[in-house]
């Protein structure tokens, strides 16, 4: 085992808060059981103690260890996806997962990961690791190492670097703690894939659901959604009253300077996989306008279409 992940494992039985990449965003590890080491990561995150965090849990773990009560259709998703980017919502084992892990609540999120630097590190702990994305609370989700690093710094006591994550979006969420199945978040796994096993499956947050704000993923650049055919005159109306303005489609329009047309992505994976590199490349270049052209809404394209709308809702908020 490499010395990094022993030394990872060690902080993290220690309390401390250790960063790792996983096939969706980078995650901002802390020990699940841990209450006090809970609220140092949400300290650091600036997360509202009533929103939950999702656990990591190693490989062979098996759910009853972190949940009770574990419905048939929960471990045959479970069977089907992990590891992969589900979060499969549960009635909570209090044990394994603390309160301050769950907002309070009698459910936990969990999932176990598909990516070798993170699976190292749950086998080396050997326990659940509570880890939301590893950037501050509302803003855009880090996709490599040094993302967050710009995002911590100090805050952070370890930073593992596994490279640029493969999916670049956040896990699906299914609720299956109540009388019938949810999607909570819409993600990596096209709601449509899990169909045959969850049959017609209610989508959206509900009332009760927490941490699905609708302005969330946030630069600090506004953004602004647009169909393909007003994308050019939108850019160039801003800059014409003053604004500097960016563009990212899947096929961007030819516009004139000064307007910046961020590298497209060639297809709706790469459009997953760099979006919010994308979004932290127009706050580099200091833009205050961000036009999107969102990908079709297909597939990995919902989700990609989710997140931008959540972009675009804080912006005006
Ligand atoms: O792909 C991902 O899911 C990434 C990587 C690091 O695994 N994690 C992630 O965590 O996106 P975070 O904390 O940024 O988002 C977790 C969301 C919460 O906002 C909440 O909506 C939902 O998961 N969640 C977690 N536990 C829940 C629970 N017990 N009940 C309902 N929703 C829950
Ligand atoms: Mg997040």
């Amino acid at each position: 085992m490499s010395t990094a992940i022993e030394r990872a494992a060690e902080l993290l039985r220690a309390g401390g808060l250790v960063a790792f990449p996983t096939e969706t965003v980078y995650g901002l590890g802390a020990d699940a059981a841990n209450a006090i080491a809970l609220r140092r990561l949400y300290a650091v995150k600036g997360r509202p103690a009533d929103h939950p965090v999702i656990v990591h849990i190693p490989a062979d773990a098996g759910l009853d260890a972190y949940a009770r009560a574990v419905p048939d259709v929960a471990r045959e998703l479970a069977e089907q996806f992990w590891p992969g980017p589900l979060t499969l919502v549960l009635l909570r084992r209090p044990a394994a997962v603390t309160a301050d892990a769950a907002g309070g609540r009698e459910t936990v999120g969990l999932r176990v990961p598909a990516e070798a630097t993170a699976l190292a590190l749950l086998d080396a702990f050997g326990g659940g690791i509570a880890a939301p994305s590893a950037n501050r609370f509302g803003r855009v989700s880090p996709t490599t190492a040094a993302h967050v690093h710009s995002d911590l710094g100090d805050d952070v006591d370890l930073v593992l670097d596994g490279g640029p994550c493969m999916i670049g979006i956040e896990s699906t969420i299914v609720d299956l703690s109540g009388d019938s199945p949810r999607i909570v978040r819409v993600g990596a796994i096209d709601v449509a894939a899990l169909a045959p096993v969850l049959g017609d499956v209610a989508v959206g947050s509900g009332a009760a659901a927490p941490g699905t704000l609708a302005h969330h993923y946030a630069p600090r650049a506004r953004v602004e959604l647009s169909t393909p055919a007003a994308a050019a005159s939108r850019a160039v109306a801003h800059t014409a009253s003053g604004r500097r303005v960016a563009l990212l489609a899947l096929t961007p329009p030819s516009v004139s300077e000064p307007v910046i047309v961020l590298l497209p992505p060639v297809d709706v994976e790469e459009y997953a996989r760099v979006l919010y590199a994308r979004l932290r490349d127009a706050d580099a270049a200091g833009v205050d306008v961000l036009v999107v052209v969102p990908p079709p809404e297909v597939g990995l394209g919902i989700a990609v279409g989710d997140r931008l709308r959540r972009a675009a809702a804080s912006s005006v908020a």
